[in-house]
């Protein structure tokens, strides 16, 4: 029902409740994560993203190990002590490879440390824990196995949802999520994301709308909105009162309050780029992705200023995930 147009005149009281429910269990922070993208070569055909092999018009760039360090260096100038490091399924950078990074980085600065590099075996998960990382995102995308095998040819259901189990099991603190609007996904498909995110029981869980990107073989399809994205973010809140909940950039890029609606409907986390701008378009995972012309320091800048209208503050801080408040 929720997912239902018939809820519509009911959203602004679920958005208050999760809204007060962050403010109760979270505070007013808003966790601030240094996204760097560091390779948009990526070995997938998945059916929407702008990054897969079905692009062969974008620019594909690949950042060494030396520039992932000068970038980290540069946002943890700026305070930064939380970092994202995402790229495509780029096997470039093998196990041994990411360990260095890691390594590296965990020796030389005092901060947290996400990967959201695709599918690995549990071995090469367990290095990467032991090399330091402190957390991983892997969205899910959808629960469904059947929808998500027509829209992603070189991945299997099962393998991600392993792979998922994997992470928790190894003691990251597990992001995932999912997209919304995808073409064939239906109010009852959504229902069972929210289910299988329940019971995964992630630290983090990320929601954005599906955007159609004009060269893959989705670009025909509708793009999805962002009042049934508010609406699953919200319940989320609810059912996941400790969870970190990121206002995605693609919130922000169907719509220019997207991630302050977000920020009001339980989200408490935003995620901004600090990767060299010249690499920014290139990451073009959907059209009219916002902040690719900012450097860190101007977009922090920005961040800080909007959301402290909202009376609320950024945390540049580890952010790190107590979800269980006995343990805090
Ligand atoms: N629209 C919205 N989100 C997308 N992603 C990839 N392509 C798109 C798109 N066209 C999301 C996926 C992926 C995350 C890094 O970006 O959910 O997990
Ligand atoms: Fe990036 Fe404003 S948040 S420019």
């Amino acid at each position: 029902m929720f997912f239902s147009p018939d809820f519509a005149p009911f959203r602004p009281q679920l958005f208050t409740a999760a809204d007060e429910l962050r403010k109760q269990s979270l505070g007013d922070d808003v966790y601030l994560r240094g996204l760097v993208e560091f390779s948009n070569y990526c070995s997938c055909g998945c059916a929407y993203c702008g990054i897969s092999w079905h692009n062969k018009s974008i620019q594909r760039y690949r950042m060494s190990s030396e520039e992932i360090f000068e970038t980290v260096k540069y946002a943890f100038g700026l305070g930064f002590r939380s970092f994202v490091l995402q790229s495509g399924e780029d096997k470039f950078y093998d196990e041994r490879t990411v360990v260095k990074i890691l390594d590296k980085l965990k020796n030389v600065f005092d901060c947290a440390i996400t990967l959201s590099i695709g599918e690995w075996s549990k071995e090469s998960l367990r290095n990467f824990r032991c090399a330091g990382a402190d957390r991983y995102l892997l969205r899910i995308e959808t629960s469904d196995p059947d929808l998500f095998s027509r829209l992603h040819p070189d991945s299997k259901w099962d393998d991600r949802h392993r792979c998922l189990q994997d992470i928790k099991e190894l003691g990251f603190q597990t992001g995932s999520g999912i997209l919304i609007g995808l073409p064939g996904q239906g109010p009852e498909s959504l229902y069972q994301d929210f289910k299988y995110l329940l019971a995964l029981d992630p630290e983090m869980v990320g929601v954005g709308p599906f955007i159609p990107h004009p060269e893959t073989p989705l670009k025909n399809e509708k793009c999805g909105d962002l009042d049934t994205t508010l609406t699953f973010l919200a319940l989320l809140r609810l059912f996941l009162p400790r969870s970190f909940l990121p206002a995605t950039t693609a919130m922000g890029s169907i719509h220019p309050e997207g991630r302050k609606l977000a920020l009001l409907a339980g989200a408490n986390v935003l995620m901004p780029n600090v990767s060299p701008t010249e690499n920014r378009a290139m990451y073009e995972l959907y059209p009219g992705k916002i902040c690719i012309t900012d450097d860190a320091l101007k977009c922090h800048k920005c961040m800080e200023s909007w959301v402290s209208k909202m009376n609320r503050r950024t945390n540049l801080g580890k952010g790190h995930i107590i979800k269980d408040s006995s343990k805090k």
